[in-house]
């Protein structure tokens, strides 16, 4: 476990000022380029669901990173993935929520279909950071009656709190800063 964390430690690169002045964008694109990293990542993610989460029936994704470690995982864990994406990409009757960003505005959409009701669902995204998107990504499901499990991360910013946003709902990260 040690050795899978350093390698996903190293993996993660740093910008200054990056998309605005004042964000230090934490850049997750060299896990992606190491095959190792990224298996270690979804190692890691499968490792803590099967022994918290054994009853999870859909992983459910953040546009646009998540999409990136989401169907990874589900696949493992022998599950669907579901996205939650910005608004107006997806077709067909959607349920939408507004959020605010660390940098920005946006709204989060699903397919109504997306998720049933009482179905336990984890919601998996790159990053947390002020805890906006994934308390969208949580407030799309109680719309749709799912049952959230708990919030899955490769990355939290822990001076901006995200944890206490999107309580009651748990996250695990498996790097912070
Ligand atoms: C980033 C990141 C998370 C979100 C976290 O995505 O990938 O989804 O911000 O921020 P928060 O905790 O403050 O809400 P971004 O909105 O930049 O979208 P992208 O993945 O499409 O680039």
């Amino acid at each position: 476990r040690e050795e899978k964390l350093k390698r996903i430690n190293e993996s993660i690169r740093a910008f200054p000022d990056f998309p605005t002045k004042g964000i230090l964008f934490r850049d997750i694109c060299p896990i992606l380029k190491d095959p190792k990293s990224l298996t270690a990542v979804i190692d890691l993610f499968e490792e803590y669901v099967r022994q918290n989460h054994q009853d999870v029936e859909l992983l459910v994704g953040l546009d646009a990173r998540g999409f990136l470690f989401g169907p990874l995982l589900a696949q493992r864990l022998g599950i669907g993935f579901s996205l939650v994406r910005k608004r107006g990409k997806l077709p067909g009757p959607t349920v939408s929520v507004a959020y605010d960003l660390e940098y920005s505005k946006a709204e989060a959409e699903i397919q109504e279909d997306a998720v049933a009701p009482g179905q336990k669902v984890l919601v998996i995204d790159d990053l947390l950071a002020t805890g906006g998107t994934l308390n969208a990504a949580c407030a799309l499901m109680k719309k749709q009656q799912a049952n959230v499990m708990g919030c899955l991360v490769v990355i939290e910013i822990k001076d901006l709190h995200g944890a206490d946003k999107i309580k009651p709902h748990s996250v695990f990260s498996l790097v912070q800063y």
